[in-house]
């Protein structure tokens, strides 16, 4: 029997999830399906076990980045090796023109193994109202004022998550542990919080929201 192939576009961060539409239609047009590293589903793991349970032999992955920061390509065979060294189904994986082995890097990491010892968790809302107007900017104005300050995630954490609920006033970004809910938050605006909230110690301005 010919061996069967096919082509898996991978979206790499939640960017990629967010336009998960515009994606499956073009991942559809080049005769590729469609999975996420992060995020979005199906998740890499779930299409490899759907593929190699359809009989495929060989599965090309093509990540896929929609502008902006995403993680290292080397994600993908970190994700593919576990599936083939943890699974019992079998098929040949190529990342690009390069085939993954299974003796890659695992998902686990000394590094990995406590909680951060943050004193701020920060929660930005990449929900599809928020997406829709500015989440983006928000998030990389969020990771821009930190990192221009040196603040990594044993400092600050942050958390892009799904919707949050007062999605009438996205953007929304939450500041733990204060419980200090932000509405309307463009990138100037994040960047303020940060700097001179979260980082600086300032009232929390006029963005906050109020409770039910
Ligand atoms: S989509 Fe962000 S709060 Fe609902």
């Amino acid at each position: 029997m010919a061996p069967v192939s096919a082509i898996v576009h991978v979206g790499m961060s939640v960017r990629e999830a967010n336009q998960r539409d515009v994606l499956h239609r073009r991942a559809e047009a080049a005769g590729a399906s469609l999975a996420f590293l992060q995020h979005g589903e199906p998740s890499l793991v779930a299409e490899l076990d759907r593929l190699a349970d359809a009989g495929v032999d060989s599965i090309r992955l093509e990540p896929v980045v929609v502008g902006g920061r995403s993680p290292a390509r080397s994600w993908l065979r970190r994700v593919a090796g576990h599936w083939l060294r943890a699974g019992d189904r079998r098929a040949t994986i190529l990342v690009g023109d390069s085939e993954v082995t299974g003796r890659e890097a695992g998902l686990t990491s000394p590094a990995w193994q406590e909680v951060p010892s943050h004193t701020r968790h920060l929660l930005v809302c990449r929900g599809p109202r928020c997406q829709a107007q500015g989440a983006d900017a928000t998030a990389a104005a969020v990771d821009d004022a930190l990192g221009d300050l040196g603040l990594g995630d044993d400092d600050v954490l942050v958390t892009q998550t799904g919707c949050l609920f007062p999605c009438n006033n996205a953007p929304v970004l939450v500041v733990h542990p204060d419980d200090t809910w932000f509405g309307r938050v463009d990138a100037d605006e994040a960047r303020r919080i940060v700097v001179d909230h979260v980082v600086g110690g300032q009232d929390p301005g006029d963005h906050v929201l109020p409770r039910r």
